[in-house]
């Protein structure tokens, strides 16, 4: 997923040409909301609300959408995006205490991002490497076969490339 480039103003700009390009079709909110995701990295408020004044949709459509797909999320992803795991395989192997763990380590909820921006944690479906179970996924790196104890190196790794 693409975490937005160039300037507020700049993303803007973007978003109204997508946005007058659907803003009259039916069901074209759908569409629009799925491009600002991909050009603002996220649908914060300030991107509902432009959605919203260039549309004409009330905020509260907007919102509503924004908040009802899985896809979507509200607040800008971190630079990493730790996936563990939560599928059976994992589970069984002792999953969720290695996901209690990169909670704690990480200090955030599941779905939230970490304040620095470095890191937003998710609970995963099944990644697709079972035989390493339990499995996370940083970004597009696969890590398996681990336990609570794992997680702290593994996380200051990643803090320390910043
Ligand atoms: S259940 Fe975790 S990788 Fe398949």
């Amino acid at each position: 997923m693409a975490s937005g480039t160039g300037s507020r103003q700049e993303q803007f700009q973007q978003l109204d040409s997508v946005i007058n390009q659907w803003k009259d079709e039916q069901g074209g909110l759908l569409p629009i909301m799925q491009q600002a995701q991909d050009i603002c990295g996220c649908l914060d408020e300030d991107v509902q609300q432009h959605i919203s004044e260039k549309t004409g949709q009330p905020l509260a459509t907007v919102y509503g959408i924004s908040t009802f797909y899985s896809q979507f999320t509200l607040q800008p992803k971190g630079k990493y995006t730790v996936g563990m795991c939560m599928g059976t395989a994992c589970y069984v192997r002792g999953g969720a205490d290695v996901f209690a763990a990169l909670q704690k380590m990480l200090d955030i909820e599941p779905g939230k991002t970490s304040e620095d921006g470095l890191f937003t944690l998710e609970a995963m479906r099944c990644i697709g490497c079972c035989g390493l179970a339990p499995a996370m996924m940083i970004n597009d790196e696969v890590y398996g076969r681990l336990t609570p104890d794992d997680v702290s190196g593994i996380i200051d790794s990643y803090r320390k490339k910043g």
